[in-house]
């Protein structure tokens, strides 16, 4: 859950660990097993909380450490585990460790961070460029260096080649791990360590600063400055100290080429990595089918499967909007909680809402320039939990970004309805939980326009295509359709018919 967007305690327009805790009911009742909890953490809030000023507190607007605990009783009650968000690329440019770090160049803080002297002929330290666009690197005038930031200039990177942020981390994972939580989200868990060199990267076009940040990054091939095999010394010692309180570490790993995903599950690094290639995809059966068997082919099978996030426009505004962006949504979730790994649901994913429309003058994300949709404001928009003012998010008259979802869509209306997207939801998870967990995958080829794959007992098909299909199966019975409940039942004439976008659970 987005904490600023999931449920405003304190009536303040801002989501919060009270608000959250009001509803943890909800999700226990939706049949989820793990929370993840974006940061909470002190923050000027330039990057919304993934600009930490103190690793170890909570931000007055988001609650007080108390109220964190009482998540961790409340969640633990209903038998719901807690993961939370940490940022151990960059800090907050008001975390006390950079204003040291910035204050001399001599300070003992300094080499917390990567700091680079002016090049002589006015360029910068190297051609590296920021996820956000524009170059990596700040000049910091009063102590008259560069320092690097894969971010915003507000969110400088830290240094992992230093031992001593190694030492501060492992202090800093202990806390919350004493507190209760059962692992960390590690936010860009593919840049930690650098280039020692910090070497420039290969340019593969000329980079063009007014072009958006995606065409930016893709102008180099990142061969120094993310995804460099020293990051894996780092995730196997936090594994060591997860795994003495039972914990999971999940990487938030941003590679779309499985083989770098699977070095970073390798041996002992990561137990989960986050496969997003599955939001960069083509609706297609065979794309869907390939981006789908890809990491799984390439050995690993503790895949984190999203196709919903904070950061990327909702599927179902991606998937063309209106009933078949939802349908396709619900089809693509049928696949992702059959395959082996760890799915997950992204806040308002189970009710399957479009992105909120957020006008200009409202516009939050630093992100995305002036454009309308450029950034990432429309799948930050607050849970639509019932239809009264405040859509039951929060009493305020404003919250912090608007929400225009239709009242049909929130979480009351849905509960009441058997075939709405929140219980096809539920009812898929349900299910998942019938599955033989150690069942291998086999691909199937069921025709043109099919996705499919046998689990065991359980065979998962999708229809991806324009029309209405038929499959053919030696199963016996169908228990689970992504439109409707109503078709579960027996299937006697070893054939079923599926709409387009419609995905089926068949034993
Ligand atoms: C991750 C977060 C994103 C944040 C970025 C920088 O990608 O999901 O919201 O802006 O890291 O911390």
């Amino acid at each position: 859950m987005y904490i600023r967007s999931f449920a405003d305690g304190n009536g303040d327009g801002v989501g919060d660990l009270r608000g959250l805790k009001d509803r943890l009911e909800h999700l226990a009742w939706l049949g989820v097993d793990i929370v993840w909890i974006t940061p909470f953490y002190p923050s000027p809030m330039f990057d919304f909380g993934y600009d930490v000023a103190d690793y170890t507190a909570v931000d007055p607007l988001f609650g007080t450490l108390d109220e964190f605990d009482a998540v961790v009783d409340e969640a633990t009650r209903l038998g719901l585990r807690v993961v939370i968000d940490i940022v151990p690329n960059h800090t907050s440019i008001e975390h006390a460790w950079f204003r040291a770090a910035r204050s001399s160049k001599t300070d003992p803080k300094r080499s917390y961070y990567i700091w680079r002297d002016a090049p002589a002929d006015g360029s910068h330290p190297n051609n590296w460029v920021g996820y956000f666009g524009g170059p990596a690197w700040t000049y910091d005038e009063a102590s008259g260096q560069y320092y690097l930031h894969l971010f915003l200039p507000e969110q400088p990177d830290l240094n992992w080649r230093n031992p001593s942020v190694i030492e501060e981390f492992d202090r800093i994972l202990r806390f919350w791990l004493e507190r209760g939580v059962s692992g960390f989200r590690i936010d860009v868990a593919q840049a930690l360590v650098k280039d020692e060199q910090l070497r420039s990267n290969p340019e593969l076009s000329p980079v063009d600063f007014d072009a958006d940040r995606h065409t930016q990054w893709a102008a180099f091939a990142h061969d120094h400055d993310v995804t460099q095999d020293d990051t894996l010394a780092i995730f196997k010692r936090w594994r060591a100290i997860v795994e003495e309180y039972d914990g999971i570490l999940i990487g938030e790993t941003y590679v779309l080429e499985p083989d770098v995903l699977a070095g970073m599950l390798r041996g002992d690094g990561l137990h989960v990595a986050f496969w997003f290639k599955t939001m960069h995809m083509e609706w297609n059966a065979e794309t869907i089918a390939q981006t789908l068997a890809a990491p799984l082919d390439s050995g690993s099978d503790e895949i984190g499967w999203v196709q919903a996030s904070h950061d990327e426009p909702r599927p179902p505004t991606r998937f063309g909007g209106g009933t078949r962006g939802r349908r396709r949504s619900l089809g693509l979730s049928t696949l992702l909680l059959g395959l082996p790994g760890l799915p997950f649901l992204y806040q308002g994913e189970e009710l399957a809402i479009e992105d909120g429309i957020v006008p200009p003058e409202m516009k939050a994300d630093p992100v995305g320039g002036d454009e309308v949709d450029a950034g990432r404001d429309g799948c930050r928009t607050p849970m639509p939990w019932s239809a009264e003012p405040g859509k039951g998010f929060t009493t305020a008259p404003t919250p912090w970004l608007p929400s225009s979802h239709d009242p049909d869509d929130t979480v009351a209306v849905q509960r009441g309805d058997p075939s709405s997207p929140l219980h096809r939801t539920r009812q898929l998870i349900e299910l998942r939980r019938q599955l033989d967990h150690d069942a291998p995958v086999e691909w199937l080829d069921p025709g043109t326009g099919l996705v499919a794959f046998r689990r065991g007992d359980f065979e998962f098909f999708l229809n991806a295509g324009d029309d209405e299909l038929t499959l053919h199966t030696e199963c016996g019975a169908l228990l689970y359709s992504s439109i409707t409940p109503d078709r579960v039942g027996t299937i006697s004439s070893s054939r079923v018919r599926l709409e387009p976008d419609e995905a089926v659970v068949l034993r």
